[in-house]
């Protein structure tokens, strides 16, 4: 089972395009890793100016602390990844002074002047990302052993993935070049870290999320799989569609746009699992009402392989992902959750 392999890395990234449901999976993939025994931070990269969070709404939050609190199951803690706190984090290790570079940073002139330039932001978040990292107790194992980011959009991913090789070469010695290779190790070895890439059964989000893959391919970050969201049972039978096909080709027919919809979500759920040897999980569309975090996660464990399922040349309606469909809906009505 793909997911399992997550359990054993150190940082996580959640990523893809905006809307998908990277919080959401996230979420879900962290409350499930903290149930299965692993000391959890869940983190976002935090929104300076709006301090925006849906991720801490799910929890029944506002927003994220900026330090690790408990969120939701025991071993699962959660905070905000703030560029600015890295960025002290960093100059202060530079300069050997936390308090000379908290002053430097709350001058809004230079402050504006690092944002300018490139990467100063990806940095301090990298950099917080790094302290978080090599946190440990007292008898050496790490405070947190696994870190989930739910990352924002693409383009960030792809800064953040890319930033240690374009700095190494900038800066190829000494103590910052030290931190930006451990950091990178947490990235780049498949053994501490893994992206996933969470989309929908769509043609524009199937497109970026291929596009996502060969950015993350070229920055040298593994990735673990890809979760299809919101998946949509099939509402028609082999013979209802093929009964139906004849008419909507003739008449505008209410409902064909329905029985064209689906068999689109189809095609392109081919081309993704065509197109990557990755490992595809779906997740169903649930009620926004029943979308509980616990019921998510099961559903992503027993989330079935499409790509298994297209090898075998089944129909992309047949795909055998009415699993966790059907787990979810019974769920759904046996309890209130
Ligand atoms: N499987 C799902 N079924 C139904 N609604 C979902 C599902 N996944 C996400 N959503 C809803 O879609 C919206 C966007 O999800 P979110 O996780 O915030 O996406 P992102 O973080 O990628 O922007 C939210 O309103 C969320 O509740
Ligand atoms: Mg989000």
């Amino acid at each position: 089972m793909s997911l399992q392999g997550l359990l054993q890395r150190r940082c996580v990234l959640v990523t893809g395009k905006g809307g998908a449901g990277k919080s959401s999976v996230a979420a879900g993939l962290a409350v499930w890793a903290a149930r299965r025994g692993r000391r959890v931070l869940l983190t976002e990269v935090g929104d300076e100016t709006t301090g925006h969070s849906p991720l801490a709404r799910l929890f029944g939050r506002e927003v994220l602390p900026e330090g690790p609190e408990q969120l939701g199951p025991p071993g699962l803690r959660g905070l905000t990844l703030l560029p600015r706190t890295g960025q002290e984090l960093f100059v202060g290790t530079v300069l050997h002074t936390t308090t000379l570079a908290r002053a430097a940073l709350s001058s809004e002139a230079i402050r504006k002047l690092l944002n300018a330039g490139p990467s100063f932001r990806e940095m301090g978040v990298f950099y917080h990302l790094l302290t978080l990292l090599r946190a440990q107790r007292p008898d050496g194992t790490p405070e947190h052993e696994l870190v989930l980011i739910d990352m924002p959009a693409t383009g960030h991913t792809l800064s953040l993935t890319g930033l240690p090789n374009l700095l190494l070469k900038l800066v190829p010695r000494g103590p910052i070049a030290q931190a930006l290779r451990e950091g990178q190790s947490y990235l780049n070895d498949p053994a501490k870290g893994e992206a996933w890439v969470v989309t929908l059964p769509e043609t524009l989000p199937i497109s970026e999320c291929l596009e996502l893959l060969e950015g993350l391919a070229r920055t040298r970050m593994p990735v673990g799989g890809v979760i299809v969201n919101r998946l949509k049972p099939d509402p028609f039978t082999a013979g209802e569609r093929a009964a139906l096909r004849p008419l909507v080709e003739r008449v505008a027919v209410f409902g064909a746009e329905e029985l064209l919809r689906h068999e689109l979500r189809g095609r392109e759920l081919q081309r993704l699992t065509s197109a990557t040897s990755l490992p595809v999980l779906g997740l169903p569309e649930c009620a926004l009402d029943c979308l509980r975090l616990h019921s998510l996660c099961e559903a992503l464990e027993r989330g079935a392989s499409l790509a298994e399922a297209a090898r075998c040349g089944c129909a992309p309606n047949a795909l055998p992902i009415d699993a966790p469909l059907a787990a979810l809906a019974d769920r759904q009505r046996t309890s209130a959750i």
